[in-house]
């Protein structure tokens, strides 16, 4: 049997992995600034999450939602500490795109809606619903083709006051991230997201704050969204949720109760994923990755600004994005092949950075050399 080959992948074979660093089978290092896709949040194999998930291992993996299974309700607990939104309840599952699924088909029960605002460029995952929601045809196969969603444009306030004057009492829920991750590394604004929320609560819609990329610290505040001061109704969220390990949740305000069976999983929640994602949590807290995150990901953004060629350095903390010219249109290929450092990519000409929150200066400093020595060669201009 052969792979379905759905991946461009380049000819890397990792085998070990330690912090921020990753190593291929031929014992070449490589600096992970791409943290596998925002999924390395306090970095690779950390001894306490090993340590954690083994030990869970050993007693159980996994048993159904049947029975009681108080990691969960450990987890809640820390997860409310953590985020600051303790009187929130968990909903846990597998993946992003399930995450958001879940978040709109709540929101739908809530106020027994159908409408379902979503922006340009957004992604939102590749299930029927979350990918309906996203902002990329050709993910769309025909079957998830719905006229449910209504696209505005990104931060337009007055296209979105016009939208809920137009069809206020059919919207079930608006979704946006914090800070679009796909799209190419683009904020919400601050009075953006609030007028979300003021919108949302005049005409009983669900304010969805997908923090899938954007959330779990990776901005320096545990969700993006928090960077408005606004609370949404559901915050989904996944990838640095288990540091690799598949888990992911949704947490949903007091205001909206839960039925039996109106949500449901095989595998959400289970031992080991609560393990894993408990481990991320104690981490996060006991090493404060997210002050971390912020003051890291201020020095990279100061001193990439300060370079030459690159434009519109932005993002918040460990979420950071550029844009490059032509002259550097193959930075990211030649910092993977010359300089043995992984970053991510947005079409057509951006760069993602989304390390480890754990990243530290010196890792840092490596990233910022070998950007100065790539862009000297390339441009053969010698950059002070
Ligand atoms: C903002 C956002 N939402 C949802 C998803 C989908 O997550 P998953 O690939 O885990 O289904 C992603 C994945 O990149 C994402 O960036």
């Amino acid at each position: 049997m052969e792979l379905f080959n759905v991946y461009p992948i380049n000819n890397i074979t990792i085998t070990k992995a330690k912090g921020s660093y990753v190593w291929d089978d031929e014992g070449q290092q490589y600096l992970d600034m791409y943290g596998g896709h925002a999924v390395i949040s306090i970095g690779h194999t950390h001894p306490h999450y090993v340590q954690r998930v083994t030990e869970q291992l050993n007693k159980i993996g996994f048993y159904s939602n049947s029975i009681k299974i108080p990691l969960q309700e450990e987890l809640a607990k820390k997860l409310g500490k953590v985020s600051g939104k303790a009187d929130y309840q968990l909903f846990l599952c597998n993946s992003g795109a399930e995450a958001n699924e879940n978040a709109l088909k709540l929101a739908s029960f809530y106020n027994d809606r159908s409408k379902i605002i979503a922006f340009t460029k957004s992604f939102h995952g590749r299930t029927s619903l979350a990918v309906a929601a996203t902002d990329n045809p050709n993910i769309v196969a025909p079957v998830n083709r719905t006229d449910n969603i209504i696209f505005l444009p990104f931060n337009d306030e007055d296209a979105l006051v016009e939208c809920f004057q137009k069809n206020g009492n059919e919207i079930s829920s608006v979704i946006i991230e914090g800070i679009q991750g796909v799209g190419g590394i683009h904020a919400a604004s601050v009075p953006f997201l609030q007028l979300i929320r003021r919108l949302c609560s005049e005409y009983n819609a669900v304010f969805i704050a997908d923090s899938v990329q954007c959330g779990y610290g990776r901005s320096g505040k545990f969700f993006s969204h928090d960077h408005a001061g606004v609370d949404a109704d559901i915050y989904t969220m996944a990838k640095g949720m288990g540091n690799g390990f598949p888990v992911a949740g949704i947490i949903i305000a007091p205001h909206i109760h839960a039925k039996h069976f109106m949500l449901g999983t095989t595998f959400g929640g289970n031992h080991l994923a609560c393990a894993a994602a408990l481990a991320v949590l104690e981490v996060m807290e006991k090493e404060n990755l997210m002050q971390n995150a912020e003051s890291i990901g201020n020095y990279l953004m100061d001193e990439l600004k300060k370079l030459p060629y690159l434009k519109n350095v932005r993002g918040k903390g460990l979420m950071i994005g550029f844009d490059v010219p032509e002259e550097l249109k193959d930075l990211k290929k030649n910092l993977l092949f010359n300089q043995h450092i992984f970053t991510g990519e947005a079409k057509p000409n951006v760069i993602r950075l989304l390390p480890p929150l754990a990243l530290r200066k010196k890792d840092a400093d490596e990233f910022l050399e070998a950007v100065k020595e790539e862009i000297e060669t390339m441009t053969e201009k010698v950059v002070s």
